[in-house]
């Protein structure tokens, strides 16, 4: 019975302070039917920027079943932040031999900074099945 009351007080101070969202610090949204007038995912792909910790920011508009952009060349060494989020239901979005792997939610922003210091061409993918064309979502990142 303690249990019980543990749980479900658990379940209401969870619905009530954080409205079941999923928590982390500094977490930011976005309507998805806005992305196009949003001044950052209106401009998908590297982008330079300066007094930041990073030294690029790589926007990415994820929706059934593509990467926008659908290729990208990053400098060896750059220091990336990248930025997405979907326009319809979640997607993954895997790196293939780093250690980039986010969940992209409708609504939500999601980063990670990763320094690509090695040359090479990495597949970006989806590992969150999202229908029909799931197996077929991917991107190609080069680091040159
Ligand atoms: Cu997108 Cu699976």
């Amino acid at each position: 019975m303690g249990s019980l009351v543990l749980f479900l007080g658990i379940i209401f101070v969870s619905a009530i302070h954080s409205g079941h969202e999923p928590i982390a610090s500094g977490r930011e949204f976005v309507d998805p039917e806005l992305i196009d007038k949003h001044e950052v995912f209106s401009k998908p792909g590297l982008h330079k920027v300066e007094g930041k910790d990073w030294d690029y920011e790589l926007v990415f508009v994820v929706s059934a079943f593509n990467y926008n952009p659908g290729e990208v060349e990053i400098p060896k060494g750059a220091k990336v932040k990248i930025i997405a989020t979907s326009r319809d239901v979640v997607h993954g979005f895997e790196i293939a031999q780093t250690n980039v792997n986010m969940m992209i939610e409708p609504g939500h922003i999601s980063t990670f900074v990763k320094t690509f210091d090695k040359k090479g061409e990495y597949l970006l993918l989806c590992n969150e099945y999202c229908g029909t064309g799931h197996a077929d979502m991917k991107s190609n990142i080069k680091v040159v």
